[in-house]
């Protein structure tokens, strides 16, 4: 479990550094400050918030970045009301032996851990990446994965979550998915907002790969003569459609490593060199499509 103080300002990248399509943000960023700032207020309401923000779609489409930027972001707008504690939880540090260890960790988890730490700033998100991990659909789990286990691991996780709430309504959990499925209808009826990321589309493709290749050349001088080639660009997102974000991002780094003297030259990478890592990249694609 990671526990951080926020703002700080290494944590300035994420945000800015995902795609997202226009309003995403701003309706990620809203309902978290209303939650954090409002949160002891509404709960007084009826249709009080559950304090829970889920992000859900395919791997490597930045929701985990996502998270970790939305928790500078609040600090930054919150900040003169005091800091932020961020909290990253993986769940699969949980055990889930059938000796009900692994609800009983989460339950503490909910009822002393996160209230303990939330104690001591006035504001706190705690982020649960891979939240299906804890919370398995309990209709869908089959019995050879240990019903009786999974049922009580997502029973913790649902009255965890209740728990906090009432007693610290100054805390905002945020959970990620790629298998929204999976996801327990009970803890997804509890979310105050579920937003779904896709896979980018070629603008955003195109903007990732320029960004790439600015920062690299930053690093890799030689690489400058690629930076504002808008033809190679275009080329390229065309053939990245169907790839996720980092896959895209990875592409340059996937034409710097495809042949030994590469490796030890990456500012040597030209735009052949991408075009056939682009191309390398839609095999694997086709490959893995393939029954
Ligand atoms: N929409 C996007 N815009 C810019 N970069 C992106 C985008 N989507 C993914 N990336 C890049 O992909 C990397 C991986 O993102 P991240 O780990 O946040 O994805 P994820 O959705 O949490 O994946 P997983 O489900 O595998 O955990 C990021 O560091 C980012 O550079
Ligand atoms: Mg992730």
């Amino acid at each position: 479990m990671g526990v951080h103080a926020l703002p700080a300002d290494h944590h300035d990248g994420p945000w800015d550094s995902i795609i997202t399509p226009p309003g995403l943000k701003d309706r990620l960023l809203g309902t978290a400050l209303l939650i954090l700032r409002h949160g002891r207020a509404l709960g007084q309401l009826n249709g009080a918030p559950h304090g829970l923000i889920l992000l859900s779609g395919p791997p490597g489409t930045g929701k985990t970045t996502l998270c970790q930027g939305l928790a500078q972001k609040v600090a930054l707008g919150l900040s003169q009301r005091g800091a932020t504690t961020f909290v990253e939880v993986d769940p699969h540090a949980f055990p889930s032996d059938m000796l009900g260890e692994g609800p009983r960790a989460v339950l503490r988890l909910f009822s002393d851990t996160l209230p303990e730490i939330a104690a001591r700033r006035p504001h706190t998100v705690v982020l649960v990446d891979e939240i299906e991990a804890l919370a398995v659909r309990r209709s869908t789990a089959s019995f050879e994965t240990n019903p009786v286990d999974v049922h009580r691991a997502t029973d913790a996780l649902l009255s965890g979550l209740d728990l906090l709430r009432k007693t610290c309504p100054q805390v905002l959990v945020l959970g990620t998915t790629n298998f929204a499925a999976a996801v327990d209808e009970a803890f997804l009826d509890r979310a105050d907002l579920v937003l779904r990321l896709g896979l980018p589309d070629e603008d955003t493709i195109a903007t990732i790969l320029r960004q790439t290749i600015a920062e690299a050349a930053t690093v890799f001088p030689g690489l400058n003569g690629l930076v504002g080639d808008e033809a190679l660009i275009a080329h390229l997102a065309a053939h990245c459609l169907g790839l996720d974000g980092r896959r895209v991002r990875k592409l340059l780094l996937s034409a710097m490593g495809s042949t030994p003297e590469l490796g030890l030259e990456p500012g040597a990478v030209t735009a052949a060199h991408l075009r056939a890592a682009v191309d390398a990249e839609r095999a694997m694609l086709t490959a893995a499509a393939r029954p």
